[in-house]
């Protein structure tokens, strides 16, 4: 697998998923609770959670009477999310690079938890962004949760062991003005594994880019899960809605 497509195969290792099990339910449910109420979203909506690996999100947006459908490019994620398909909860392999035509149009389109800037070069983001675009409805609304630049810049951990029985984990970080690089190695049954991922660091101001060019405007910002003000200092995210013009 080439370096430049590092997603393709790390996001689908059992390694990732052992690494990120800590990743938690109860945080997508709290933060999906918030979002419902916030956004006032109507009982049966059609909702778009775009690289939805194992559906945590998908599945809190379902319990809220939505009609739910996630989309992620790592079969084994969606072969676990699978486990809990149901007739308004649905789940597909799909690459955002390419326009996404299943069950829609959506009156919102999700992407959380860092799932994006990824690619090469900025044609793909661009194609990405006409994917979220093209799956909207018409004022339909896009809400992108990502890293915030400045804030993970500031403390930025270059070094770190992380245990999950019985594997360490060491990991390095790094960023060289355009990407966060971050590289997991670690030794199983005596063969010796390095995976390295890289996120670009992209700004509001590239967002707005994005948007504008995908017939998309950003209308409002938050910095964290409890929806608090974007501050580019200290807000530990970056989550904005855009609306489909
Ligand atoms: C950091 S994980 C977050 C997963 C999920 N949103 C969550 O919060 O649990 C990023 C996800 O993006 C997916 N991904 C990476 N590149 C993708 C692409 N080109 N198209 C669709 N999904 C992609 C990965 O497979 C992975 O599941």
């Amino acid at each position: 697998m080439s370096e430049q497509n590092w997603f393709e195969d790390w996001f689908n290792s059992h390694y990732y998923h052992l690494l990120y099990s800590n990743r938690s339910e109860q945080e997508a449910e709290d933060f999906i609770k918030k979002l419902v109420a916030h956004l006032d979203i109507q009982p049966h909506s059609k909702v778009l959670d775009i690289a939805c690996g194992k559906g945590r999100h998908a599945r809190q947006l379902a319990s809220y009477g939505h009609n739910v459908t996630g989309f992620d490019l790592a079969s084994e994620s969606i072969r676990l999310a699978n486990e809990s398909r149901n007739e308004h909860l649905r789940f597909y392999v799909h690459d955002m690079r390419l326009p996404f035509t299943e069950d829609g149009p959506f009156t919102y389109a999700f992407n959380f938890f860092t799932s994006f800037g990824y690619f090469e070069n900025d044609a793909e983001d661009q194609a990405a962004f006409a994917c979220f675009s093209h799956a909207l409805a018409q004022k339909g609304r896009l809400i992108v949760d990502f890293l915030n630049v400045d804030y993970s810049l500031g403390r930025l951990v270059p070094e770190e062991d992380i245990l999950r029985n019985p594997i360490t984990f060491h990991i390095k970080r790094s960023m060289d003005g355009r990407y966060f690089h971050k590289s997991t190695s670690f030794e199983d049954d005596g063969k010796s594994y390095e995976f390295k991922e890289r996120v670009r660091s992209l700004r509001l101001e590239n967002f707005e880019n994005l948007c504008a060019l995908n017939g998309l405007q950003i209308i409002e910002t938050f910095g964290d899960y409890d929806l608090n003000p974007y501050d580019s200092q200290n807000s530990p995210r970056l989550i904005f809605i855009a609306e489909k013009l």
